[in-house]
């Protein structure tokens, strides 16, 4: 095999920057179809992509032999059953994180993904494929800073998004499940170990919204990890600089931090405002080369025959841990795992 062809699922705001990738920018792809339950997303794809074959349905598009692997960019509680029925139909999946919205969800996606060994499973921890938190992964593993103890890791989103997030809330499973599975997932990949115990806080300090949806603005969390390690992960709706995601660990020889100013480039402006750089405004525009590796290692993995490096198991560890931090913050405690 020297081509792998694959049908994209979901074509909103994210799913549209994925099939761009697949259809021109990841060599050894060949985006050959499309689904979508919304009909000018399928036009879409016909008109600025030239995808042959558009689908308002995923079980016509997986009966079809034309396909090799599905791509998921739906919407987050269709995922867990779309994996699943994917391998059931011998396709390869990606699929965008959460890999499911319940922990019984995710536990059937493992069962699944075990009873399909020939086809390759990989989820979108698109963090893993950043250059610069890659590059970290690799010091840490060097030892350059000595013995991994504290991550601190946040996401932080501009405020404009806000009023529109909060009709996300119910399918969303809510700030911790949605903003933060990434930075679990990084803090689990720098420490290597579990989590084992979270107290999470927070509120809505400036869209009370969120509050009347059982939500937050602003959150932070302690995290816990079996080898008695720590991570703060904290989220927020309400910037008004830009996408402010950065991350930090801490070792016994040493400090990484990764993306602390979010810079959107190398320029910095100095004028009568004083001195200053432009900040990114928005997750692609902070991790599109993330995503772009992300898909090129899938496809080349189904290529090569090589199986990824994020499993199953992955994701629902970040499921699990979602859950205790919502937990937390709603019950005003601090649940163990
Ligand atoms: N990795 C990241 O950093 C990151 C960033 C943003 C979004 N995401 C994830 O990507 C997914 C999509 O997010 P979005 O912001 O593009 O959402 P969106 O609402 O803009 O798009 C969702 C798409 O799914 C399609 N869809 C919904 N139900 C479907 C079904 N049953 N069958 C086929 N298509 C269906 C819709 O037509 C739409 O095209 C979410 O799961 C989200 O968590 C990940």
């Amino acid at each position: 095999m020297n081509e792998v062809r694959l049908g994209i699922v979901g074509l909103g705001r994210l799913g549209k920057r994925h099939a761009h990738n697949l259809r021109y920018r990841v060599p050894g792809a060949r985006l050959v179809a499309a689904c979508s339950v919304v009909p000018d997303e399928l036009t879409w794809a016909r008109d600025e992509l030239g995808v042959e074959n558009t689908y308002d349905s995923y079980d016509k598009m997986i009966a079809s032999d034309e396909i090799d692997a599905v791509f998921l960019v739906s919407t987050s509680s269709f995922h867990g059953e779309q994996i699943k029925a994917g391998l059931a139909a011998g396709k390869h999946v990606f699929s965008e994180k959460p890999m499911g919205v319940t922990i019984e969800e995710c536990h059937d996606v493992e069962g699944a993904v075990a009873a399909a060994p020939n086809l390759h499973f990989q989820l979108g921890f698109v963090r893993r494929f950043d250059p610069s938190l890659a590059y970290a992964k690799q010091k840490i593993d060097e030892g350059a800073i000595g013995e991994p103890f504290l991550v601190r890791a946040q996401t932080v989103d501009t405020d404009e998004f806000a009023e529109f997030q909060i009709k996300f809330v119910p399918n969303s499973g809510g700030i911790f499940m949605d903003m933060n599975s990434h930075d679990i997932d990084l803090a689990r990949w720098f420490i290597g170990s579990e989590i084992k115990s979270v107290y999470a806080i927070g509120g809505s300090y400036v869209h009370p919204g969120f509050a009347e949806v059982n939500d937050a603005d602003n959150t932070v969390a302690l995290c816990q990890f079996e080898n008695g390690k720590m991570a703060v992960i904290s989220a927020s709706r309400t910037a008004f600089h830009g996408h402010d995601t950065h991350t930090e660990i801490t070792g016994s020889k040493g400090i990484l931090k990764i993306g602390m100013t979010p810079s959107k480039n190398r320029v910095e402006i100095f004028d009568d405002k004083g001195a200053r750089v432009e900040c990114v405004q928005d997750f692609y525009e902070r991790f599109h080369e993330g995503f772009l590796l992300e898909a090129q290692s899938f496809v080349n993995g189904i290529i090569d025959g090589v199986k990824p490096s994020i499993f199953a198991t992955d994701g629902t560890r970040a499921t699990e841990v979602g859950f205790a931090l919502t937990q937390s913050f709603k019950e005003k405690r601090v649940v163990e795992l």
